[in-house]
């Protein structure tokens, strides 16, 4: 399949795009980079032996969304190009609704001009909220208890209504629980920006010395050793699961939504001490208060993704544990070397102009790119991949 990924150099993003390249479907990135590395289309091209080609666009740029469809037809779309952070919603709810919601219209409209009928739209667990109950099946109430989850639910339930009324269309929703882990190359792997707020990548730059200690919010819950549960999925599995969610597709003509989890529960010292395990190292820690918002326990009743996709997470903690060591070790600042990071830059910044696609640009050390048009008017302060 010919493939657009939106969002291709983030997070599950890149790992997806990795994932869709070796099981043989050609693929085309989308990504605004403005929460994510080019660096990561050079790691992907020593994984893969060849470089996705990548439009720098932002999905708010209803034009230059449109001129990504300009090519050959794509058979399906990825969509992963969305602001994340939960806070950040909370600070700037209007910049969520208008990257995560407005950026999939735009999206949407594109496909139907180009008679692309074919999604897979990376959602949330957080549209459950504070379940019930656990494990949370994907027919739980939903309740969002923030901007950022709004948006998720608003998006999905627009991707909902579209495969309802237009005959030609057929998305697959895939609410994520808590994507952890890396490539086992160590090539890829999660880089937030600043201070991390999950608590994976918290616990590695701990362990590589780049922070002191983990603030571990509450050890007065309601659970196994008083500490949050979560159900933490290696994103190697949840990247396989987005290739088979096309297949899913195109095998049976029809839309779904599907938790993508383990079913396990693992507390945040359960994942400290897996994580000390696997890499050799003391992660201190100290209990502090609880953060607002939180909740004690939600984990995934997994059984729709194996009954519709024939998927099952296959790697546990300590894969993930190990895996997101040798990514943190080898890459203990993340994507930022300076030097190929500016190189990498001044080659996305070279030459954008609206409307005008620019040639593909190779160098020794820096990725390819063909950059493609983006916006016009005032500079976008966001617009990300997951
Ligand atoms: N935690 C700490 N210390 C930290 C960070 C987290 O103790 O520094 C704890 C939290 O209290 C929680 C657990 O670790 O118990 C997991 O927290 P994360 O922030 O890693 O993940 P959340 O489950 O809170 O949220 C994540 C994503 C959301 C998404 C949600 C879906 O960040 O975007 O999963 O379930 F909506």
């Amino acid at each position: 399949m010919r493939i657009l990924v939106c969002g291709g150099a983030g997070y599950i993003g890149s790992h997806t795009c990795a994932v869709l390249a070796e099981r043989g479907h050609e693929l085309v990135i989308a990504d605004s980079f403005v929460n994510s590395s080019p660096i990561v289309l050079q790691r992907l091209g020593e994984i893969l032996g060849k470089t996705p080609l990548c439009h720098r666009v932002d999905l708010r740029d209803r034009h230059a969304v449109g001129s990504l469809f300009a090519g050959p037809r794509f058979d399906a779309v990825v969509h992963f190009a969305a602001l994340k952070a939960v806070g950040e919603s909370c600070a700037r709810p209007l910049a969520y609704f208008d990257n995560n919601i407005c950026g999939t219209i735009h999206l949407l409209q594109a496909m139907r001009d180009a008679g692309v009928g074919r999604l897979v739209f990376s959602s949330s667990a957080t549209v459950y909220g504070d379940p019930d109950s656990v494990p949370v099946r994907e027919d739980a109430p939903l309740r969002v208890t923030n901007p950022y989850g709004r948006s998720k639910l608003v998006t999905e339930q627009l991707i909902e209504d579209l495969c309802q009324h237009d005959p030609d269309f057929r998305a697959v929703n895939l609410r994520y629980f808590n994507p952890v882990g890396a490539h086992p190359s160590g090539r890829i792997g999660e880089d937030p920006g600043g201070e991390p707020s999950n608590l994976m990548p918290y616990i590695s730059q701990v362990a590589v010395g780049r922070r002191k200690r983990l603030a571990v919010y509450g050890g007065d819950w309601p659970t196994i050793d008083g500490t949050g549960v979560r159900d933490y999925i290696h994103v190697m599995d949840l990247a396989r699961a987005h290739a088979d969610a096309l297949e899913f597709m195109l095998r049976e003509d029809r839309s779904a939504t599907i938790n993508l989890g383990t079913g396990r529960g693992i507390s945040v010292l359960e994942l400290v001490k897996a994580f000390e395990r696997a890499s050799g190292r003391r992660v201190p820690y100290r209990i502090v208060d609880r953060r607002v918002g939180d909740v004690a326990e939600v984990y995934a009743d997994p059984g729709l993704a194996l009954e519709l996709l024939g998927w099952r997470a296959e790697l546990g903690v300590d894969a993930m544990c190990e895996d997101t060591w040798r990514w943190q070790r080898m890459n203990p600042h993340g994507y930022a070397v300076p030097e190929v990071a500016s190189h990498a830059e001044g080659v996305l910044a070279s030459g954008i102009t609206l409307g005008d696609a620019t040639p593909v640009a190779e160098e020794a050390g820096c990725p390819v790119l063909q950059v493609s048009p983006v916006t016009q008017g005032p500079p976008h302060p966001v617009a990300s991949s997951i």
